[in-house]
């Protein structure tokens, strides 16, 4: 029997909706990136976009090199983490050099050669994409930075004609970057761009600073890293200096869950305390997300709706062992890149909160969104 005592102490774990994030996870994450990083010495930026959550910055910052940032807010906020020997890379189709960011310790990657002409720094490339194994389905295409029409980056055939020209001139870009890949598992891919790469700009690389391997990779122990290491070995024949890379999403993906609760049932439509638009892109590329108490082999199948007014508020249909009833909590896994940066309140419907979990600490609550936070975006004050 459930004690009255029990009860409220369950029920104050944590109040949904709301993203919990395991540190633990994160701590483990960091470090295996970090040791990743060591064995391929490489220098280990976090790609903030994929979560900007102060607490993964706090967690992240002692065990990397640096961020790598997309606009200046996320350099003015990232650099709140960072100490004096770390350093932000910055890569944008669009700079911005507002004053406030004069003095931070920027590289920066112009979108394209009128963008470098502007502002100098480093390039980034595009390369012949997609590599092999990619665009495997919509969802991937609709991410995938090196598909045939991106307009991320100069492409790699143009700089080598323009760089051959000037080659002789003091004024040449400082480092070389790219981000070609989307969940990168096999690192076949790798090997291939490093071959373009050398075989396009292998006798002019020596004259850059850096060179930036952009994100994209899952870097879990049990993979296959031959053929990342071949790639880096080829490049390292004609360029000795600094390599950087940045991941996002693989770092942060696994360590967040949103909970939800069943508020109201119709048929076979279950209501949540939440929606689709605090992980929007569950609509916008139509992806299923992990859902933990679904059992595939079950026989009773549930459509799970958001509670905001659009008829396509939906996360999809899922299998259950045992009806589930109003009360019941539902957790959506792998939820911790690119949602709560993207969550929005459309509908003035609240944003999740945000709990800690550690073995040691338990549930702690993090952050909690008021009425005066939604007051604040429409405001002109
Ligand atoms: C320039 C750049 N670097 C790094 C990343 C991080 O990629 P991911 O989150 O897939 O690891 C991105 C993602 O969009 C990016 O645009």
């Amino acid at each position: 029997m459930v004690t009255g005592a029990m009860l409220v102490e369950e029920i104050s774990l944590y109040q949904t909706p709301c993203f919990i994030y395991n540190a633990d996870e994160l701590e483990r994450k960091i470090k295996s990136a970090k040791s990743w990083s060591l064995k391929h010495n490489l220098h280990l930026l976090y790609a903030m976009k994929a979560n900007s959550f102060c607490d993964v910055l706090e967690i992240f910052s002692p065990h990397v090199n640096g961020l790598s940032v997309s606009s200046p807010f996320e350099a003015l906020w990232g650099k709140n983490f960072l100490t004096s020997d770390q350093v932000i890379h910055y890569s944008s189709p669009l700079l911005d050099f507002s004053q406030a960011l004069k003095d931070l310790p920027l590289l920066t990657s112009a979108n394209s050669l009128n963008q470098w002409n502007l502002f100098g720094g480093g390039i980034r490339l595009k390369f012949p994409g997609p590599f092999k194994n990619q665009n495997e389905n919509e969802f991937q295409s609709a991410y995938d930075p090196g598909r045939k029409d991106s307009h991320l980056g100069v492409p790699i055939e143009e700089f080598t004609k323009y760089i051959s020209h000037k080659v002789n001139q003091a004024n040449l870009p400082q480092g070389l970057s790219w981000h070609s890949f989307c969940e990168l598992k096999d690192f076949s891919e790798f090997l291939s761009l490093s071959e373009v790469l050398t075989k396009n700009l292998g006798p002019y690389l020596q004259l850059f600073q850096w060179l930036n391997l952009g994100g994209g990779f899952l870097l879990e122990e049990g993979i296959n890293q031959e053929d990342f290491k071949k790639g880096l070995d080829l490049i390292r024949q004609y360029f000795t200096g600094p390599i950087y890379f940045e991941p996002g999403y693989d770092l942060v993906e696994g360590a967040f869950c949103l909970k939800t609760q069943i508020k109201d049932k119709i048929d076979n439509k279950l209501i949540l305390d939440t929606s689709i638009n605090h992980l929007p892109e569950v609509m916008q590329f139509k992806d299923k997300l992990v859902l933990k108490e679904e059992d595939p082999e079950g026989e009773q199948r549930f459509q799970l709706l958001g509670c905001s007014c659009l008829i396509s508020d939906s996360f999809g249909e899922y299998n259950f062992h045992q009806t589930p009833l109003i009360g019941d909590e539902l957790t959506f896994l792998y939820v911790g890149a690119y949602s709560m940066v993207k969550a929005n309140r459309f509908n003035g419907i609240n944003l999740p909160s945000i709990y800690r979990y550690s073995e040691n600490e338990g549930y702690v609550l993090r952050k909690k969104y008021f009425f005066e936070d939604y007051c604040q975006q429409f405001s002109i004050k």
